[in-house]
C-alpha cells in the first residue's frame, strides 16, 4: 500500500512538468493596434497549449488580407490568424483549433463571426451569448463546426 501511494505521488508531480514541456504550437495573429479583445484572444491561446505572435496592420491592409485569405465577408471578425495553412478568423476557442488541426479537413479554416460575448477574450464565459464557430469550406461555403450555447 505505501509504495503503490509514493508511486502515485512520484506521477503527480511529474505530470505536469512533462505536460509543459510540450511545445507550444505557433500561430500568426493579424490584429490592428490597441484591440483589447484580440490580445485577451492571444493570452487564451496562451493559456492553452499555443504560442501566438501577434503583428499590428492597418485596418485596410488587415481587410484586404482576410480577403486574399479566403474569409468571406459575413465571417469578419477583428483579428485573422494564421496556423499551418488555415486561417482563424475571429474569437474561435483553442479546442476547435485543436480539433481543425486534429481532423485536417480540406478548409479555409474557422470562424466566429462578430465578436461574441463570452466567446474568449471576449468577457466572462459565465455571461455567454450563445455562439458557432463555422467551418469556412475550400469552396468558400460554410457549415457549422461547433456550438456554444448561451450561460444563462
Ligand atoms: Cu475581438
Ligand atoms: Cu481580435
Amino acid at each position: 500500500m505505501k509504495r503503490h501511494a509514493r508511486v502515485l505521488a512520484f506521477a503527480f508531480a511529474v505530470l505536469p512538468a512533462a505536460q509543459s514541456l510540450a511545445e507550444a504550437i505557433s500561430i500568426d495573429v493579424r490584429k490592428t493596434d490597441g484591440c483589447g479583445c484580440c490580445l485577451s484572444w492571444m493570452e487564451h491561446l496562451e493559456e492553452n497549449g499555443f504560442a501566438p505572435a501577434g503583428e499590428d496592420m492597418a485596418g485596410g491592409l488587415l481587410a484586404s488580407f482576410k480577403r486574399e485569405n479566403g474569409v468571406p465577408q459575413h465571417m469578419v471578425s477583428c483579428h485573422t490568424a494564421v496556423i499551418e495553412g488555415y486561417v482563424i478568423e475571429g474569437h474561435v476557442p483553442a479546442s476547435d483549433i485543436k480539433q481543425l488541426l486534429d481532423e485536417r479537413p480540406d478548409a479555409v479554416g474557422l470562424a466566429v463571426p462578430g465578436m461574441p460575448y463570452g466567446s474568449p477574450g471576449m468577457g466572462p464565459e459565465e455571461d455567454r451569448e450563445a455562439y458557432d464557430v463555422v467551418l469556412i469550406g475550400g469552396d468558400g461555403l460554410t457549415e457549422i463546426f461547433s456550438s456554444y450555447p448561451a450561460s444563462n
